[in-house]
C-alpha cells in the first residue's frame, strides 16, 4: 500500500465546506468583550491630545485604552511597542483601542475617540530617499553578492540588455482577515490566532509580557489563506492580550477589511535596474541586477528581488545589489515568494528582451545559459530537471509553432502573444519534530505544530503516516496548529512539506518499531520471541512473515498493556546535504495572451507550467499550490497595485473592490503538471516545497507574451490598458 503519490481528497475537506471547520475569528467566550483598533490618520509626528471621554461614556463600552492608561510592556520590540508613547510613524497604525460589550459598540466608541496631532514632514517619496538607501539581509542572505567581474563581462559583451523595472506595493487580502481572540488564566495566556506560525507567536507574547513560553498556548487550527502575512506577530495580536488584561476579560479582535491595508505587511515597491551582457550567440557574459525596495522607519525588511539571480543561468560576472529606503509606512514582509517573485519578473523580462535583441528564440536563449551547478559556488544541486520541464512545457503548449515577430499573430481582431519565462524557488527546509500514536480505539493520531494554510498538510501527514504505519487512512487523525504540540516551523518559505514530512515519517517508523517490540515481547501475542525482522505489520494487523493467517490487531496488543496507546516520537532536521548541495526548485511557465488593439484589454486564455520540485506527496492539493501561485502571478502581471497617497502616505484602495486581484473571469485554462522525481540528497521523502514557486516566472511570461502581441514593451507593473494605448 503507498500512499505518498497518491491525489487523496483533503481530509479537512468536509469539515472547511460545511462551516465546521472553526477560524481564529469564530472562536468566543461567555464573558468575551469586543476590541476595535483606533489607527492614525497621519504619517509622522506626535499625538497632541486624545479625548476619550465621549467614547467611554458610550453604552456597552468597557475600557478605551490610549498611551495614558496602558500599562507598560516588559520587552517592547518597536513595531510592537504599542501605546507606549505618542509617536506615530505611518498613517494607520494603532494609536488606541476601544473595547466593549458588542462589537457595535466598540466600534461607535473608536470613532468617537478624538485625536489632535503635531505633524512632522513625512518620507513618503521613494525616490527621494534612494541616497540615504542602505543594504540589507534576507533570510540571513546578505542583500549584496557577487562574483567575477561585472565591467569586465561588460566590455566584453556583444550586446547589452540595460533596463529599469518596477513593481507596485501590493497587499496579501487573504479571505480571513486578521484575527485574535486572548484570554488570561491568572499568568496563564490562550490565543486564537489568525497566524502561519504558533511558535513564532508564542515566543514573541512570552518576550513581550515577560512570561515563559510555556505559559502560553497559541491555537490556530485552520487559517483561510496567509501568503506571508500572517508568518509574523502583528500589532492586533499583542493589542488583543493587552486588552484581554487590561479589562480581565477575553478579548478578540478582528481586523476588517480596510486594517489589511497597511499594519499587517505588504510586498513593498521595487525599482530594479538589470544589465545583461552577451555574446554574440547567446551566451550572458554579465548581470548586475540592483535592487531598490521600500521598508519602514520602524523596521528593515529587504525585498530579495536579486536573489534569484544568484542561481539563474550560467554566467561568470555577476553583481547583486540590494537597498532598502525607509518610507513611514507599514513595515514590508514576505509575501507569496518574496523577492523571489518581483526578481524574476525583472530578471526575466530582461532575458526576453535580449533574446529579441539577439533574434534567438526565448526559449533557446535560456538553453543556452542553462547550468546544472550553482553559479557561484559551483555545487550540484540535490536534484534538477530544468531542461525537462522547459521541453515539456513547450511540448504541451505548442511553442515551436510561435512566430516570434511581434503583432503576427492573431485571432480575429485580437492580438495574440506568446512568452514565456523560467521559475525558480530555494528548497527550505529547517528542524521540525511530530508524533505517532497508537490509540487503544484502533486510531493512529499523527501530530506537529505545524500549519493548515490550505497546502493539504493534514493530508499530506495523514499519507505519510500511513503509509509507514501500513493503516487505511480513514483510520489517521492529524492535528496541526497548536502550540502544545511538537515544535515545527512557520508554515512560510514553502518548506512545511519539507520540513515536516520527514519528521512524520521518522515518527511513524518509530511507532512502528515500538509496536513490534511490544508484540515480541508480549507472551500473549503471536509475534511473542520472534526477532524483528520476522514480523509485518500491515492493515493494523501484527504477524509473523512465515504465518501471514496467524494476526492480531493492534487494537488487541494495546488493550493486553491496559489501554496504553503506543507512540513514535521525532525531531528530524538537514544535515550536510545543505552545505554539499545547492537546493533549489525551478519550472518553465509559457503564457498565451489575447490584446485588443483598440482598448488595451489584456486577456490571458492558457498557462502551461512544468515544475521541478521532487516528489510529490499528493498531486491534488499539489496542483491546488501550483495554480494558486500561477493565479498571483498573472496578479502580478496584470492586476495588484496599491496605491498610496503621496502627502498622506494613506491607502487609497484599501478594500476589495479598487485593489484588483483576479476573479474567475479574469484567469483562462491552467496546465501543470510536475517531473516528479524524488529528490533523495534533500530529505527522506525526496520533496522540495511547492507554495510559491508558481508565481515566480508567471508574471514575466505574462509580461513577455504582452510584448509579443503587441510590440510594446511595459517595464512598470501592473500592465494595465492605459500602459499600452
Ligand atoms: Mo510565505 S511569503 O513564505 O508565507
Amino acid at each position: 500500500m503507498t500512499v505518498i503519490g497518491e491525489p487523496l481528497t483533503r481530509v479537512d475537506g468536509r469539515l472547511k465546506v460545511t462551516g465546521a471547520a472553526k477560524y481564529s475569528a469564530e472562536f468566543t467566550a461567555s464573558k468575551i468583550a469586543y476590541g476595535v483598533i483606533v489607527q492614525s490618520t497621519i504619517p509622522c509626528g506626535r499625538i497632541a491630545r486624545m479625548d476619550t471621554a465621549e467614547a467611554a461614556g458610550l453604552p456597552g463600552v468597557v475600557a478605551v485604552m490610549t498611551p495614558q492608561n496602558t500599562a507598560k510592556l516588559s520587552s517592547p520590540e518597536k513595531r510592537l511597542s504599542l501605546l507606549q508613547d505618542d509617536a506615530v510613524n505611518y498613517n494607520r497604525q494603532p494609536i488606541a483601542i476601544a473595547i466593549a460589550e458588542s462589537l457595535h459598540a466598540a466600534q461607535s466608541a473608536a470613532d468617537m475617540v478624538r485625536v489632535t496631532y503635531d505633524q512632522t514632514p513625512a518620507k513618503l517619496d521613494f525616490y527621494a530617499g534612494f541616497p540615504a538607501s542602505y543594504t540589507f539581509s534576507h533570510n540571513n542572505e546578505p542583500g549584496d553578492m557577487s562574483w567575477g567581474d561585472v565591467n569586465a563581462g561588460l566590455a566584453q559583451a556583444a550586446v547589452r540588455i540595460d533596463q529599469i523595472y518596477t513593481t507596485p506595493i501590493e497587499h496579501h487580502s487573504p479571505m480571513e482577515p486578521h484575527a485574535t481572540f486572548a484570554e488570561w488564566d491568572g499568568d496563564q495566556l490562550i490565543v486564537h490566532d489568525a497566524t502561519q506560525n504558533v511558535f513564532g507567536v508564542r515566543q514573541t507574547l512570552s518576550r513581550v509580557f515577560g512570561l515563559p513560553e510555556g505559559n502560553v498556548r497559541v491555537l490556530a487550527p485552520f487559517i483561510g489563506g496567509g501568503f506571508g502575512c500572517k508568518g509574523q506577530v502583528w500589532s492586533h495580536v499583542v493589542l488583543a492580550a493587552m486588552a484581554a488584561r487590561h479589562v480581565n476579560r477575553p478579548v478578540k479582535i478582528v481586523l476588517d477589511r480596510p486594517q489589511m491595508f497597511g499594519p499587517i505587511g505588504a510586498r513593498p515597491r521595487t525599482h530594479q535596474h538589470l544589465t545583461l551582457g552577451a555574446t554574440n550567440d547567446g551566451k550572458l557574459t554579465a548581470i548586475r541586477h540592483e535592487v531598490h525596495a521600500n521598508t519602514s522607519v520602524l523596521e528593515d525588511y529587504l525585498e530579495s528581488s536579486a536573489f534569484p539571480t544568484r542561481v539563474m543561468y550560467a554566467c561568470e560576472n555577476v553583481a547583486t545589489v540590494s537597498r532598502i529606503v525607509p518610507l513611514n509606512l507599514g513595515t514590508p514582509t514576505y509575501m507569496r515568494a518574496p523577492g523571489v517573485a518581483t526578481g524574476t519578473y525583472a530578471l526575466e523580462v530582461a532575458m526576453d528582451e535580449l533574446a529579441y535583441t539577439l533574434q534567438i528564440d526565448p526559449l533557446e536563449l535560456r538553453l543556452l545559459n542553462y547550468t546544472d551547478v550553482d553559479p557561484h559556488t559551483k555545487k550540484p544541486f540535490t536534484e534538477k530537471s530544468l531542461r525537462e520541464c522547459y521541453s515539456r512545457g513547450a511540448e504541451k503548449f505548442g511553442w515551436s509553432r510561435r512566430n516570434p515577430e511581434p503583432r503576427s499573430m492573431k485571432n480575429g481582431s485580437q492580438l495574440v502573444g506568446w512568452g514565456m519565462a523560467t521559475e525558480t524557488y530555494p528548497a527550505n527546509r529547517i528542524a521540525a519534530s511530530a508524533f505517532v500514536r497508537l490509540l487503544s480505539n484502533g486510531r493512529v493520531l499523527v501530530g506537529s505544530g505545524s500549519e493548515e494554510i490550505g497546502n493539504g498538510m493534514y493530508t499530506i501527514m495523514t499519507q505519510v503516516a500511513a503509509d509507514v504505519m501500513q493503516v487505511p487512512v480513514e483510520l489517521i487523525d492529524a492535528k496541526v496548529g497548536d502550540s502544545t504540540l511538537p515544535q515545527a516551523p512557520v508554515a512560510a518559505g514553502s518548506m512545511s512539506t519539507a520540513s515536516v514530512m520527514p519528521a512524520v515519517k521518522a515518527a511513524a517508523s518509530e511507532a512502528r518499531r515500538l509496536l513490534i517490540d511490544a508484540a515480541v515481547g508480549d507472551p500473549s501475542s503471536v509475534a511473542h520471541g520472534a526477532a524483528p525482522d520476522e514480523i509485518e505489520f500491515r492493515d493494523g494487523k501484527i504477524f509473523r512473515k512465515s504465518t501471514p493467517g496467524r494476526t492480531e490487531t493492534f487494537v488487541e496488543l494495546i488493550a493486553r498493556r491496559g489501554g496504553k496507546p503506543i507512540e513514535g516520537a521525532a525531531q528530524t532536521r538537514p544535515g550536510e546535504e545543505l552545505t554539499k548541495f545547492a537546493h533549489h526548485s525551478f519550472g518553465a511557465v509559457f503564457a498565451e495572451v489575447s490584446v485588443d488593439p483598440d482598448l488595451g484589454m489584456i486577456r490571458v486564455p492558457r498557462i502551461v507550467a512544468v515544475f521541478d520540485v521532487g516528489r510529490l506527496i499528493n498531486p491534488k492539493t499539489a496542483t491546488n499550490q501550483f495554480v494558486g501561485g500561477i493565479v498571483w502571478g498573472v496578479s502580478l502581471a496584470l492586476h495588484e497595485d496599491t496605491y498610496i497617497d503621496p502627502s498622506t502616505g494613506r491607502v487609497a484602495n484599501a478594500n476589495l473592490g479598487e485593489y484588483r486581484v483576479p476573479v474567475n473571469a479574469d484567469i483562462g485554462d491552467i496546465d501543470v503538471s510536475a517531473i516528479d522525481i524524488p529528490d533523495t540528497n534533500f530529505n527522506s521523502v525526496g520533496a522540495r516545497g511547492i507554495g510559491e514557486i508558481g508565481i515566480t516566472g508567471t508574471g514575466a511570461a505574462v509580461a513577455n507574451a504582452v510584448f509579443h502581441a503587441t510590440g510594446k514593451r511595459v517595464r512598470d507593473l501592473p500592465i494595465t490598458p492605459d500602459k499600452l494605448l
